[in-house]
Parts: C-alpha cells; structure tokens; sequence
C-alpha cells in the first residue's frame, strides 16, 4: 500500500516536474521573443545587430516563439544537414534572385548546372579584361559611382566586351532600381524599366555572339525564356554590380584608418571586413528533419568567441585557433561565387586605390554601418589633402536615418524577417 503511494507520488513530482520547465521555457521564449521583437522595432539597428546587442556572446540556442535562435557558428554548423537549395525563405538574395534555385522550382538543378558554368569561364576572364576604375575627385555619396563601375564591368566580363552607350542606357537603370529597392531608398519596382533591362538581356541572349558566357553551353539554351534572362541579368549582372559594390565600399571605408594592413596582409583585410560588414544580416530555415525552423544573426556569429569583437584587427586571423568566417555561408547554400566575387572586389578595390596620390576621407557625420542608409558619405581626392577635409559634413542625416528607420521595418515585414 505505502509502496504504491510513493510512486504515485514520484509520478506526480515527475509530472509537475515536467509541466513548471514547459511553463518556464514558454515564458522564457515569450520574453525573449518580445524584447527581440520590440527592441528590432524601435531602434535603427538592423534585426541582426540587435540580436548581437541582446544576446552577444551566448552559446548554443534561444528558444523563441516560432523558431530557435542559434546564437553561435559552432551549434550552426553541428545542426543536422539540411539539403533543401534556396527557397523562397531564405532573404539574403531577395528580391533580386526571386526565381533562382527555387525548390518549387523545377529547373533549379539546370539552374545551377548553368550556373557553375558562367562562374568557371567569369573566373578565367576577370582579370584578362581592362576596365577603368578611377573614381572622381568630390565629397559626396561614391556608392553610386562604384555601382555604376562595377555594372559596366560585370557587362564585359558576361559579353566580353563593354556597352555601347545604347545597351547600357537600357540596362543599368534596371540595375538601379533593383539595388535601390534592396537598400530600401524605394519600395515600388520600376516596370518600365524593369522591362527594357529585361528586353536588352534578351536580345543580347538572342544574337549568341560567339564570346556570349553561355555561346556554347546547351543546358542553357534548353532553359525556358524567363530562365535565360534570369540568369543572365539577375545571377550575373546584377548579383556581381550589388554584391561587389557593396564590399569594395566596405573596404574602402576600412581602407581610410588602415590603408597599411591592405597593403600588406589583403587576405586578411578583406576577412575582417568581412566580418565585421557581412553582407547578409540574418539566415533564416524552415523546420526540417524533426527540427524546428531556426534565425541566426551573422553579425552575431562573425563576433561572438572573438576577443574584442567590434575591433577591426587583421592580426586576429594570423591566430591559430580561431572561430570561422561565416560572411559566405555555411551549408548546401554556401556562397557558390566567392572565388569569383573576391576576384572582382579585389581587382575593382585594388585600382581604385591604387590611382596615383589616392586619398579617402569618410565625412566626419558618417557611421561605417553594414547596410548603407546614407549611402557610402566619402571625400575622394588625389595628390595633396585639403586641410578641411576632415571637416566636411554630408546633408540630410536626419531625413535619411528616418527613411531607414521606415524602410528597414517595410524590410521586417516584407521579407518576413523575425516571424
Ligand atoms: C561579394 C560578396 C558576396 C558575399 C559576401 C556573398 C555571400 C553569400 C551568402 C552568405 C550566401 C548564402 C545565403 C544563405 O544561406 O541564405 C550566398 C549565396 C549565394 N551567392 Fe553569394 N555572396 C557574394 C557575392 C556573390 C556573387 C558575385 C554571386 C554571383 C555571381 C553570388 C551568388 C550566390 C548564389 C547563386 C547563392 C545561392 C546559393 C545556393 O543556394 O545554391 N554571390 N552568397
């Protein structure tokens, strides 16, 4: 009788045992999920910067509502595999590559084939390519003359030729406005000029000019129409004008305080760039394979486990023993271009700096952020500084930060960042 008491009794401890810890992680992962939530909401950082400020060095998991928060690379990367390609979940490539290696998509493994294909014979022609990359001498917004640089150069390595000034009036305000509403200092596409940027890669695809990237390549002229374009004006054209802009502005911005460790340790340079200014703020999964759906931060996994995080220190990576570079991903999704993307920055980055007497000058009102809400504020000179260099404000601060405020959390709910 006694006996059989006590292990009512044990199975009634064990039960409200087991209903406190679900009642305690539930208020837990409310509570967590609230701060994240209101904290993303009313500051001017981005999600993946927040979660960096709220959870920092953390290890392991954030139980939130809806999904996991993995707080750092080393859980990341023992996660069971997941081997679904890009899916429309995944923001880091919205939305400029909306059809690219769909997984509702069919032609994704044609998609890829033919990927692979330009990106080998990319590789070989950079370099073999002369361009110019010399910036103009002012104090103003560079980020724009980058693009426009890089756009003509992506042509040509695509074409192996430049643009007649036809075909670039044609294209590059299509580049334009994708990159514009990705820095979200528009919310609504252009569908005019969306469809002549669309209609020029078109008939570029139609005349097959013999150095045409995919001249001799089948799998892509087997590719339906929508895919052939797709290809060539969203995986090529425009992810290497916006990608590549993007960290050559990065590095010339880290240039202007440590030109000497360019010089001298540009591997390095570049990692660290890279991983203070990812290019991507958040990855988020699906649940899969008995797992629940995860979000994780690459501002946070690129900093946490490192001794001064937000200290820029090329000597960090002559370590050792350190945590990895997580800036081009990590599984099946793992950036498939980042030989040919560092190549391009590298060579755009390294003529631009090395034009005769090349000085930068970042406005002195300027924060170097990850995202460029102000655009890229830097004075370019060459040969002697002006003493108030130093000095030079840009306009509009306040303007421009609201605008960011108002398109980031557009960006929250649009790219369904944080659900
Ligand atoms: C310039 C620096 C670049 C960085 C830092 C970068 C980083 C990344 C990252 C982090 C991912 C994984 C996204 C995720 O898991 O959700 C990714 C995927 C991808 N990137 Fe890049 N990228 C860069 C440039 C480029 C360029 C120039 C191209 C094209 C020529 C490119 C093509 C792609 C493609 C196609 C994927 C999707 C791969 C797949 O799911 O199979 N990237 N990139």
């Amino acid at each position: 009788m006694l006996s059989i008491s006590s292990s009512h009794f044990e199975k009634y401890t064990m039960y409200f045992k087991k209903l406190s810890m679900n009642v305690l992680v539930s208020v837990q992962s409310f509570y967590y999920t609230l701060v994240l939530y209101l904290s993303a909401f009313v500051t001017l950082m981005t999600p993946g910067t927040v979660i960096w400020k709220i959870f920092g060095n953390r290890k392991g998991k954030v139980h939130l509502m809806s999904r996991d928060l993995i707080c750092d690379s080393e859980t990341l990367t023992k996660l069971p595999k997941c081997s679904k390609p890009l899916d429309q979940f995944t923001n880091a490539l919205c939305p400029f590559l909306p059809t690219f290696l769909l997984d509702s998509d069919n032609s994704w493994k044609q998609r890829r084939n033919v990927f692979s294909f330009g990106n080998d014979i990319i590789i070989e022609r950079i370099g073999q390519i002369s361009a110019d990359f010399r910036l103009t001498s002012k104090p103003g917004n560079i980020l724009w003359d980058v693009f426009e640089m890089i756009s003509r150069y992506s042509f040509q390595l695509v074409f192996n030729r430049p643009p007649t000034n036809e075909e670039f009036n044609r294209i590059y305000p299509g580049l334009l406005d994708i990159n514009r509403i990705i820095k979200r200092f528009t919310s609504t596409p252009d569908v005019k000029i969306r469809q002549n940027f669309y209609d020029e890669v078109l008939k570029l695809i139609q005349d097959n000019d013999k150095d045409f990237l995919f001249h001799s390549c089948e799998t892509f002229f087997q590719m339906e129409e929508i895919h052939q374009v797709s290809s060539v004006a969203e995986d090529f054209l425009t992810t290497i004008t916006v990608q590549c802009t993007d960290l050559v502005c990065h590095m010339l911005l880290v240039y202007s305080e440590h030109a000497d460790d360019f010089q001298n340790q540009f591997d390095n340079a570049l990692n660290e760039t890279l991983r203070l200014y990812p290019l991507t703020d958040l990855w988020m999964r699906q649940p899969y394979g008995g797992q629940r759906g995860w979000i994780t931060s690459l501002v946070q996994l690129n900093r946490n486990g490192w001794a001064q995080p937000d200290a820029f220190s090329c000597e960090r990576w002559n370590l050792p023993k350190h945590p990895p570079l997580m800036s081009w991903g990590f599984d099946i999704r793992r950036c498939p271009a980042q030989k040919l993307a560092t190549n391009v920055s590298k060579l755009v980055f390294q003529a631009i700096v090395n034009q005769e007497g090349f000085w930068i000058e970042p406005a002195a009102n300027f924060q170097h952020e990850r995202t460029f809400p102000y655009g890229c504020q830097a004075w370019i000179g060459y040969g002697e500084k002006p003493k108030n260099a130093r000095q030079w404000k840009f306009e509009n601060k306040l303007r421009m930060q609201l605008r960011r405020w108002l398109c980031e959390k557009l960006r929250m709910i649009d790219q369904n960042e944080l659900n």
